[in-house]
């Protein structure tokens, strides 16, 4: 019943983005505000992602894509997902952050499923993997990965065994500890 619900809003206009808006805008329109109001962090098309299913999105002016970034690697059960949807409302309507100060009753069981899928096929009860660190970025996930191999590095017991090296044209997000480790090339001064 939910999932069916769920389904239909997606597809209709129930979830578009002039749900925040107090009217309809046009593409040209939305395009100006978030120029005018977003802090710019990337030259975009001028057109408006608005809703899609599996690996195609579909603008405001009803063009179709074949979406080939997945928000950067991030949409592996694609758009429209209505498992997804499903999951998400429940949730909310449960408890909806409890931030890293409480335990809750998802992240353990998940974090175990993701420590447990590192087991190699022959070796089951031997997952490389020890535990499982959740963040809510890329560049979170990146600034944590140096900040281990630092530490490693320290508790190595050899002297100065904590630098980085980075690749020439990386990039690895946009905290001051990775963009420590981001060729300076075309960074404003003072970043
Ligand atoms: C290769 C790479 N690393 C790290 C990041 C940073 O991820 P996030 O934007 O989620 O912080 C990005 C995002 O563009 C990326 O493309």
């Amino acid at each position: 019943m939910l999932a069916k619900f769920l389904s239909k809003a997606i597809s209709s206009k129930c979830l578009l983005v002039r749900g925040y808006a107090s009217k309809p805008y046009t593409t040209q329109e939305l395009v100006d505000v978030s120029n005018r109001y977003l802090l710019g962090v990337y030259k975009k098309p001028n057109i408006i992602l608005h809703k899609g299913m599996g690996a195609l999105v579909e603008d405001l002016d009803g063009n179709s894509y074949l979406d080939l970034t997945a928000g950067i690697a991030v949409t592996s059960l694609g758009h429209g997902n209505t498992d997804i949807a499903v999951a998400l409302m429940e949730q909310a309507q449960k408890v909806i952050s409890t931030s890293n100060l409480f335990h809750n009753e998802n992240a353990g069981p998940l974090a175990e499923k993701l420590v447990n899928s590192t087991a190699y096929p022959g070796n089951p009860n031997e997952p490389w993997a020890y535990q499982a660190f959740f963040t809510n970025s890329g560049a979170e996930a990146n600034e944590a990965a140096l900040k281990f191999a630092r530490k490693t590095g320290f508790q190595s017991g050899q002297d100065n065994k904590y630098g980085i090296t980075a690749f020439q044209n990386a990039f690895h997000g946009r905290t001051l500890g990775a963009l420590s480790v981001t060729p300076k090339k075309g960074l404003p001064r003072g970043v």
